[in-house]
C-alpha cells in the first residue's frame, strides 16, 4: 500500500473573488485525495513573506506579496497517496498559458501571477508551508 502523504494548498484571491473555492475542492476530493484542514484567511506581508521566502530575490517578488495579500484566500491541508504530485498536476503549469485544458490553471486561468491555485512542490515545502498555516490541533485524522 502507498503511504499516505500531506501537502498544503491555497485557493488564491482570484480564485475566492471568482467564487472558485467549490470548483478547487471538488477537483481534489473528485481525484480521492481527503481534505483534513481548511481555513479562509487574510495573509498578512509577514506571513507572505514567510510563505514565499524561496522567492525573495525573484523580479516578481514584491508583486506576488501584495497580489497574495489583496483578498481572502482559503488555506487547506490534503492527505492521500503522492499528494504532493497528484495535487501539483491537478493544478496544472504556473503559466496558465502552458497549462494543459483539464488542469485547473488551464481551465480557468490566464495571468501567470492569477493563477488561482498553490500546492506545495515537494514533501519539505509541504511540511514547512502547513507548519506556517495550521497549528498541529487544527489538523485531522481521516479513517
Ligand atoms: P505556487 O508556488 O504559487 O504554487 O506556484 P508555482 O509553484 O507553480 O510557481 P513558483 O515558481 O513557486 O512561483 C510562485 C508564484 O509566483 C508567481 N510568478 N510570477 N511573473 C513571473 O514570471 C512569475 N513567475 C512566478 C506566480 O503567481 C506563481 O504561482
Ligand atoms: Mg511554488
Amino acid at each position: 500500500m502507498t503511504a499516505k502523504q500531506k501537502t498544503f494548498v491555497m485557493v488564491k484571491p482570484d480564485g475566492v473573488h471568482r467564487s472558485l473555492v467549490g470548483e478547487v475542492i471538488s477537483r481534489l476530493e473528485g481525484r480521492g485525495l481527503k481534505l483534513v484542514a481548511l481555513k479562509m484567511m487574510q495573509i498578512d506581508r509577514n506571513l507572505a513573506q514567510k510563505h514565499y521566502s524561496a522567492h525573495t530575490d525573484k523580479p516578481f517578488f514584491s508583486s506576488l506579496i501584495e497580489y497574495i495579500t489583496s483578498g481572502p484566500v482559503v488555506a487547506m491541508v490534503w492527505e492521500g497517496p503522492h499528494a504532493v504530485r497528484a495535487v501539483r498536476a491537478l493544478m496544472g503549469s504556473t503559466d496558465p498559458l502552458e497549462a494543459n485544458p483539464g488542469s485547473i490553471r488551464g481551465d480557468y486561468a490566464l495571468d501567470i501571477e492569477k493563477n488561482l491555485v498553490h500546492g506545495a512542490d515537494s514533501p519539505e515545502s509541504a511540511e514547512r508551508e502547513i507548519s506556517l498555516f495550521f497549528a498541529d490541533d487544527e489538523i485531522m485524522c481521516r479513517e
